[in-house]
């Protein structure tokens, strides 16, 4: 790695760091103290020579008040506004001074780099590097620093962000979320006015029960799918977030987000790194679709967990048994999966615990041993009846939490997080178990460890958390006298040790991150697993709200979405809303009556036959759920040779529907189509002419009426280059 850059503490020349993807910049530069800003973020400009004509502070400092454009902001010497990193000392002392030492860029490939910026305060042996890694074709950023104490007592860091930027706009709109069980990803915009807005969570576990830890952003005025400057981020990180949307006296914006210091001081000791979560943005100044097929790109290649690979269908039983399954009633299931034609039987919650059987939430949870009652000859006969069947087999763990009415409850109690002189608090009758203690991490490890050593063939993973953290207090820290407020963060570490340690083991195999629904959504867990569960809610009509606002951030191929019984559509209306994502059913099919059987078990085949194309290709949102009576969006190739449109009737209002064409996207202009409409339900016929032939350029200039009317609620059409 060479340095490309260098300076001592007191030099006068700026020195410039572009940090550059295929369209967009952001200008880092120092001033005449040294102090490393942000003068530019946005498109690129063709000639590099001319960043360093971008003044430095002109707008941004005030006399008095400090530079407001500062690249990782310091707390406690010239800066007065909200600092990305705040700090105590060995000696007690609370300044902190960051000033440009040196910088270098390590090109990884062609389209992956790493900036590298070392910071030290000119006092104190403190020293922070920011890393910028650049996708440069995804015109994604991952950005994290790294703090580093040489004093020779520990150091308490009180506030550590990942990132911290600067926008110069004539205004900002923020897009954020919130929600709670079953109803996740609720979408509010806003426009953000003097002062500080806050995005957190301090729930711990299931940290993202009422907010996840993505946003975006527009500049100038809010941008729409097409049009408009915005920036899509996200923390990659599977706890507590914090992220600051500071207007300042300028108008100008500061970012900083990472985790949530809130009782998260972390101690430091002489010599040691701490290393903050990514975070991760893309910036397009051709509105959110085009932002968002960056992220997927991104995602796919270099984040989830054999992204660019494929998915299997499954049925799930959860919502057909919930807690009351025995050998006899799964193996007809096996023999149902298999007759609609999926490929993985997953046996969700119940099948352990046997001093206190897990019959409900209220026990078992922590006991892994298989229930001798309904499972008297273990996992591996269920294992192996499913292959018999045709079908594969997967499994459900909670391998985190602990009901207090179970033995491992009863035997490690100290592995348990809750105060020791306070009344236990529950959600869902659990609590979570210490990842902060070493031999929790080996626990959690074991339970998987355990069931794929004992049944190799094991295919597929649902791994759950249902339980936010109250009373947050570890017996490990403090048998260890270490600082009870590393709890937050080292419970994460703790997971991510686990999941690092199972993955070098267990490479492929497919795992859902699911935390009772969108508890758990972030980018640093999406790498070790294939896929996550949006929402227990799975009424249709409600998937197509969230499943299309998670889409601004994660790839179909990462969405699960399964057929159930939630909501009053009919089932092609469930079918084609879950074909969206990775499609996986849990209903009762020996109840479908002859006709669904049958519509069901051709869906399972057309889908089989397109979803590389849902999983790979690129997403344009074309109609908004939220601003008309129904919704379309379609996926295209990369090679734009096929495409899938949806389209789906939200509203119930007279004569709600597609009356007019819709302009569709993704396509070659000169290319010759034919569409087709798939998931016909038996004894139906199309209002689609099959045989027509539109030139590319027809149905993305003139476009095309897919005809979803109250006849028609959910119309799923294939477009095939000829
Ligand atoms: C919550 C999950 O979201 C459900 O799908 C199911 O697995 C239950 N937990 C089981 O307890």
């Amino acid at each position: 790695m060479a340095i490309i850059g260098t300076s001592s503490f007191a030099q006068n020349a700026p020195t410039i760091i572009p940090i550059e993807t295929r369209q967009n910049v952001l200008v880092l530069q120092t001033d005449k103290e040294n102090h490393l800003g942000i003068t530019y973020f946005g498109k690129k400009l063709s000639q590099a020579a001319e960043y360093k004509l971008i003044p430095s502070q002109s707008r941004q400092r005030d006399g008095n008040a400090g530079i407001y454009n500062s690249a990782y902001t310091p707390a406690g010497t010239w800066n007065v506004s909200e600092p990305a990193l705040q700090l105590t000392h060995g000696d007690g002392n609370k300044s902190l001074d960051l000033v440009y030492v040196s910088h270098n860029k390590a090109k990884e490939n062609d389209n992956v780099s790493v900036t590298s910026i070392v910071l030290k305060d000119p006092v104190y042996a403190v020293e922070v590097t920011l890393f910028y890694k650049t996708y440069f074709q995804e015109n994604v950023v991952e950005q994290w620093s790294v703090i580093k104490s040489e004093e020779k007592k520990p150091i308490t860091l009180e506030k550590y962000a990942s990132a911290n930027l600067y926008f110069i706009a004539k205004d900002y709109y923020l897009t954020h979320y919130n929600g709670t069980w079953a109803k996740e990803m609720n979408p509010e915009e806003e426009l953000l006015t003097a002062g500080i807005r806050v995005l957190d969570s301090k729930l711990g576990t299931r940290a993202n029960l009422y907010q996840p830890p993505t946003f975006s952003l527009s500049f100038d005025k809010p941008a729409t799918e097409n049009e408009g400057k915005v920036l899509l981020a996200t923390l990659a990180w599977s706890g507590n977030f914090k992220m600051e949307f500071e207007v300042d006296s300028y108008h100008n914006l500061r970012l900083i987000a990472g985790i949530n210091p809130y009782s998260s001081e972390y101690p430091l000791a002489s010599k040691q790194e701490f290393k903050t979560p990514s975070f991760i943005y893309t910036f397009s100044e051709n509105g959110k679709g085009e932002a968002s097929r960056n992220l997927h790109n991104w995602a796919r290649k270099y984040r989830i967990l054999d992204g660019e690979g494929t998915r299997m269908t499954l049925l799930n039983n959860w919502e057909a048994t919930y807690f009351d399954f025995n050998e006899a009633k799964l193996s007809e299931l096996f023999k149902d999966g298999k007759k609609l034609g999926v490929d993985l039987f997953l046996l969700d919650d119940g099948w352990f615990a046997n001093k206190y059987p897990r019959n409900s939430d209220g026990a078992g949870l922590g006991d892994w041993q298989e229930n001798v009652k309904k499972l008297p000859n273990g996992i591996g006969y269920l294992v192996k009846e499913a292959q018999k069947t045709g079908i594969k087999f997967g499994i459900w763990v909670e391998p985190e939490m602990v009901n207090p009415k179970s033995e491992l409850y009863e035997k490690h109690p100290d592995w348990v997080i809750k105060q020791p002189q306070r009344p236990e608090h529950y959600m869902r009758n659990q609590l979570p178990l210490d990842l902060s203690n070493p031999e929790v991490q080996d626990f959690v490890y074991g339970i998987l460890d355990k069931l794929f050593t004992e049944n190799p063939d094991i295919a597929y993973i649902k791994w759950d958390c249902n339980a936010t953290t109250f009373n947050p207090y570890s017996a490990y820290l403090e048998k260890n006298k270490h600082a009870q407020s590393k709890l937050f963060v080292d419970y994460v570490k703790g997971l991510y040790k686990v999941l690092e340690k199972l993955r070098a083991k267990y490479p492929k195999v497919p795992m859902m991150l699911c935390s009772g629904g969108g508890g758990r959504v972030d980018y640093e867990a999406l790498k070790y697993f294939t896929e996550f569960w949006p929402s227990d809610n799975t009424d249709p009509l409600e998937r197509i709200f969230m499943q299309w606002e998670y889409s601004y951030f994660f790839p179909s191929i990462a969405l699960s979405a399964h057929v159930t019984d939630w909501g009053k559509q009919p089932l092609k209306f469930r079918t084609d809303v879950a074909m969206m994502g990775r499609l996986g059913y849990d209903i009762v099919v020996s109840h479908l009556n002859e006709k669904d059987l049958q519509f069901s078990q051709q869906a399972v085949v057309n889908y089989n036959a397109v979803k590389d194309i849902i999983f790979q290709g690129d997403l344009f949102r074309l109609v908004d759920p939220k601003k008309n009576d129904y919704a379309a969006l379609m996926y295209a190739t990369k090679s734009k040779s096929k495409a899938i449109l949806f389209s789906y009737l939200v509203g119930n209002r007279n004569g709600a529907g597609s009356d007019t064409p819709i302009r569709l996207e993704g396509l070659d202009a000169s290319k010759n189509y034919k569409v087709r409409e798939l998931n016909l339900y038996p004894g139906t016929k199309s209002a689609i002419k099959e045989d027509q032939v539109y030139s590319g350029e027809y149905l993305m200039t003139a476009g095309f009426n897919p005809v979803v009317n109250a006849r028609r609620t959910s119309v799923v059409l294939e477009i095939e280059a000829m």
